[in-house]
């Protein structure tokens, strides 16, 4: 399953959910299972590592962040199965790429949090201009979401 998870600038968001879902997968041995990415809809941070405060926030519960920033191509809703955007905004623009892409587009697109299990909210808030304490609650929420995703992926799998 190729699962890719989007932002607006790929270096605070988008690269703690692909950080945090590589971390749970390998815990969980399924590694092999999953191919997974993340990307921004905006460009300014292409080939940047992620946000040195998320990556520090990511360290201290000892989750990698492996990514470099890169833009979310019309060719990633044909290759992906799943693309996961952090918010609203994120959710509209993936969105408009798969109308321009018409049929050829066959990602399953939705809000991270759409799969979370303990908060009712739909947005990743972007961290980037405050303090220490939102990306702890963005790493927080992506936690949680991950793991329901993973959940989620899994049953609708062996629905098939
Ligand atoms: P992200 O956060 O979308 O979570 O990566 C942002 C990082 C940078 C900018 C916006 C959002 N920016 O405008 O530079």
């Amino acid at each position: 399953m190729k699962v890719l998870f989007v932002c607006l600038g790929n270096i605070c968001r988008s690269p703690a959910a692909e950080g945090v879902f590589l971390h749970l997968i390998e815990q969980r041995q399924l590694t092999d299972q999953f191919l997974v990415d993340s990307a921004g809809t905006g460009g300014w941070h292409v080939g940047n590592p992620a946000d040195r405060r998320m990556q520090a926030a990511a360290r201290r519960r000892g989750i990698h962040l492996p990514s470099r920033a890169r833009q979310l191509e019309l060719g990633d809703l044909k290759s992906f199965d799943h693309i996961l955007a952090m918010d609203q905004d994120n959710l509209h623009n993936v969105s408009s790429m798969a109308n321009e892409l018409g049929p050829r587009s066959t990602a399953k697109i939705r809000l991270m949090l759409s799969h979370a299990r303990r908060s009712d909210t739909l947005e990743v808030p972007d961290p980037y201009y405050g303090g220490d304490q939102g990306f702890e609650h963005v790493l927080d929420l992506l936690e949680d979401a991950c793991e329901g995703l993973i959940e989620d992926l899994l049953a609708s799998g062996t629905k098939r």
